[in-house]
């Protein structure tokens, strides 16, 4: 980062003088088109100052802001000079952002639902000498359970039995691009076994959706999601496991193929996948391997293309990018935003992603069956949020334009900014108190605890963006 910085500042005088013309026009472009987005600041983007500029070229494939040693933020931005108003956002935003922190407001009541949690998670120990398969995983069928529920009591037992309980079958499985086992549990509950390849405090560079999974990105994911009430993740775990006496024993030929010992006698595989190779495989130490054990949940889901995806190529953008206006003029006669409360769904989905730092959610899996969806208490009601191994891959950015349908469609459900304001200050901390459970803790460094508390501050600070501009009944629905 330091060198790209350095290279902005030598940049000659006439190509700054090129691109701020051609923003010039763009930025009255986009005050024809108009539409519903967040309003130009009076003196952006012509007061950027030296100190934050943004960069203009580099492999930087997001928007991002980069938090620096005193706790300021840096704008970086790919998007080559597109959408000028979608820098004034930005600004606003950090603008917003450093009044919120200097604040001396005190988190809310958050400790009632950590308390909650933990009561339900140190129930682990099972008191019966019977241990009865069905019944945990007959209870777990049911999740995603209410966390005031008898059922959410059961969640500590479940996570206990789904870390012991015996792989009676492993198999490569097809989900995805990536490589994950697909296990059967005893009882016949099916679950997903994501390997570690990376220890704990890796630190991804390259673009925001880049790197392989993070298991205990996807396991922290789910402890998450439970404390901000989203209950939107399917049960997630962190597991140790002999690769050889509970994988290999039980592996179909398929994937028994793919095991080697490397030279220092780990075992190691490589599965069946689109990634998958023999030159790139995950490996244990000797025989023992971590990983995140995902139960799946016999639901009717359909998959939906994100309209805020990426285009996962460096040099074309999406229009989500370059039109700020892009919630009310592209998806104006879609078929999310004629529901407009599969629209504040997605707002609460990408502000999760954005607190974990997940830009890779190019789909949703939906309910297919309006029954099945949680109840009126769930943040995102009709999302279910399967795939969190894209997260926590880097504490020191955050991926601001994962934020995009909040600033651009200005609506938040009332219920989700009232339990941020919550944990405003005390999220990183909380989370840390309910992955003391998992067998695998810690499982985010101190590093990514505290970016938490800064990225929530930072959708805050943009929903009072957006509340500079439309009344509060228009922002918080
Ligand atoms: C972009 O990435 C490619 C390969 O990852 C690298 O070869 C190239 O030097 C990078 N360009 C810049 C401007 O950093
Ligand atoms: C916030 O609290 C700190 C110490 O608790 C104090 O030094 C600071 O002046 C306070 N700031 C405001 C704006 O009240
Ligand atoms: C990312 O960059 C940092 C700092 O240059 C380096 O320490 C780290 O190993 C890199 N991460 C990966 C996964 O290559
Ligand atoms: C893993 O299981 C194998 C039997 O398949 C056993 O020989 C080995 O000692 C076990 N390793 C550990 C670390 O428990
Ligand atoms: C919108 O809904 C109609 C009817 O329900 C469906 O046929 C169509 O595929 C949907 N369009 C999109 C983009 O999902």
């Amino acid at each position: 980062m330091i060198c790209v910085i350095r290279r902005y500042h030598v940049t000659n005088v006439m190509a700054f003088l090129i691109v701020t013309m051609i923003m010039v026009n763009l930025y009255a472009l986009a005050v024809v088109i108009g539409g519903r987005a967040i309003p130009e600041s009076r003196n952006a983007p012509h007061d950027q100052k030296k100190s934050d500029q943004v960069i203009f070229s580099s492999n930087i494939t997001s928007t991002r802001f980069v938090a620096l040693e005193d706790g300021s933020l840096h704008i970086f931005s790919n998007l080559k000079l597109k959408s000028p108003n979608l820098y004034s956002v930005l600004d606003a935003i950090k603008r917003r952002y450093n009044e919120l922190q200097e604040e001396n407001r005190t988190a809310g009541h958050y400790l009632r639902v950590v308390n909650r949690i933990k009561r339900a998670l140190s129930l682990s120990s099972h008191s019966g000498n019977k241990i009865d398969a069905d019944n945990f995983w007959s209870t777990a069928a049911g999740w995603p359970f209410p966390m005031d529920s008898n059922q959410f009591q059961s969640m500590g037992e479940i996570l206990w039995f789904a870390n012991r309980a015996q792989i009676l079958q492993a198999k490569n499985s097809k989900r995805g691009t990536q490589l994950k086992v697909e296990v059967v549990l005893e009882g016949g509950q099916v679950g997903l076994f994501k390997p570690a390849w990376y220890p704990h405090g890796v630190v991804i560079n390259g673009t925001a959706y880049g790197g392989k999974d993070r298991h205990f990105g996807e396991i922290a994911a789910f402890y998450l999601n439970q404390i901000l009430g989203y209950n939107s993740a399917p049960i997630t775990l962190g597991r140790r496991v002999n690769l050889s006496r509970e994988i290999l024993n039980f592996a179909t030929d398929q994937l028994k193929e793919t095991f080697f010992r490397d030279r220092d006698n780990n075992l190691c595989f490589y599965g069946v996948c689109y990634y998958c190779k023999s030159t790139d495989p995950v490996c244990a130490q000797g025989d023992n391997i971590d990983g995140a054990l995902i139960l799946l949940l016999d639901k009717k889901l359909r998959i939906i293309a994100n309209p805020w995806r990426r285009t996962y190529k460096e040099k074309i953008q999406a229009s989500w990018e370059t039109d700020i206006s892009f919630c009310s003029t592209v998806l104006k006669d879609s078929n999310l935003s004629k529901r407009n409360e599969a629209l504040l769904d997605v707002v609460a989905v990408a502000i999760f992603d954005f607190l974990v730092g997940n830009a890779d959610r190019h789909h949703f899996e939906m309910y297919a069956d309006v029954k099945e969806q949680p109840t009126s208490k769930s943040h995102s009601r009709s999302i279910f949020l399967i795939d969190n191994g894209k997260s926590f891959g880097n504490s020191d950015e955050d991926y601001i334009d994962i934020l995009a349908p909040l600033y651009q469609c200005c609506k938040i459900r009332r219920s989700l900014f009232l339990t941020l304001n919550k944990f405003r200050g005390v999220l990183g901390k909380s989370l840390e108190a309910i992955s003391n459970f998992d067998t695998l803790s810690p499982l985010l460094t101190k590093h990514h605890l505290s970016a938490l508390d800064r990225r929530l501050l930072i959708v805050l600070a943009t929903v009072q963006v957006c509340l500079d501009r439309y009344s509060q009944d228009e922002v918080i629905l």
